[in-house]
């Protein structure tokens, strides 16, 4: 993927715990760096387990502070929440990722409810909902909706003076992913159209293997993000996460690879389980 003489950015804990805790370290910095330039600090929360660690994490850490606004060091009333991928249920379904984050972080923290946004799984069609949240994204990022063409979709919908190299995607100052065992990211899977999608900001991919419709930001949302965190742990991610960080450039296998954020803005944070077969230098935390 990137000079194999370079270390990779990827950085390596002990187990599932220091990764809970390391990345919840990252995300206080985050939150404090964004607010303070910006005003607010925008993140999209990922499904699974990995990711749910950090946010029981993060709940614990403000929980002892007292549900203080600085709680968990994470200036919470300035947070906006977003979601990077959404199964097509509703938010009260054991596998909606909403109710997963709202059980075991939103519940906890003091965020304003206005400032959360979860991805619309009650509309007619998944495409939608998909469309349904592109508007989200653009009220609350203040940028003209995406370019849509293809079949029955009629011209771009994008203002008159937009061009489609000026296409602007929202950027998040962080979108946390996790690693699937066979390389997919966000709601992303080997071998769907959703991988190469270029203009959409959210689409609703059909997803064979579990038999149902996800939502999911697209490629260029994720890589325009101010940081991507990947959170993997565990011996069963060693085998793909080799492939995906030391292997060819194969999307459409693994389509983790398709995060190209700028140089520096791409971050794995992974257990030693995880980082058993690679061969290139990682990094090493210092707590
Ligand atoms: C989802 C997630 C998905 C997840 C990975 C990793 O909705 O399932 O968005 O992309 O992050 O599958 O999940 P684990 O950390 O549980 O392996």
């Amino acid at each position: 993927m990137s000079d194999p003489s370079s270390p990779l950015p990827v950085f390596v804990v002990r187990d599932p715990t220091e990764l809970a805790a390391t990345a919840a370290d990252w995300f206080a910095e985050l939150a404090h760096a964004a607010v303070a330039a910006r005003g607010r600090f925008t993140v999209a929360l990922a499904g699974g387990s990995t990711p749910e660690g950090l946010y029981r994490e993060l709940a614990r850490r403000t929980l002892a502070a007292g549900k203080s606004e600085g709680g968990a060091g994470v200036p919470w009333s300035d947070v906006h929440i977003y979601f990077g991928d959404e199964r097509y249920v509703p938010h009260d379904d054991p596998q909606s990722n909403f109710r997963m984050a709202r059980e075991t972080l939103l519940e906890h923290v003091p965020i304003p409810p206005a400032h959360v946004f979860p991805m619309p799984t009650d509309a007619a069609q998944p495409a939608d909902a998909a469309t349904v949240y592109e508007r989200i994204l653009a009220a609350d990022f203040k940028t003209s909706l995406p370019l849509r063409e293809g079949p029955g979709e009629g011209k771009s919908v994008a203002p008159p003076n937009a061009s489609t190299t000026a296409q602007q995607f929202p950027q998040f100052d962080l979108i946390l992913l996790g690693m699937g065992p066979d390389g997919h990211t966000a709601s992303l899977f080997p071998g769907t159209a959703a991988v190469h999608e270029q203009q959409r900001w959210v689409v609703a991919p059909w997803v064979e293997k579990f038999n149902t419709f996800r939502i999911t930001l697209t490629p260029p949302v994720l890589c325009a993000a101010r940081d991507v965190l990947f959170l993997v742990s565990g011996a069963s991610k060693a085998d793909v996460l080799h492939n995906v960080l030391e292997g060819p450039y194969q999307p459409d296998v693994f389509p983790c690879q398709v995060v190209r954020p700028a140089p520096g803005r791409l971050r794995w944070l992974i257990d030693q389980p995880a980082a058993a077969k690679l061969t290139r230098q990682t990094m090493t935390v210092d707590r």
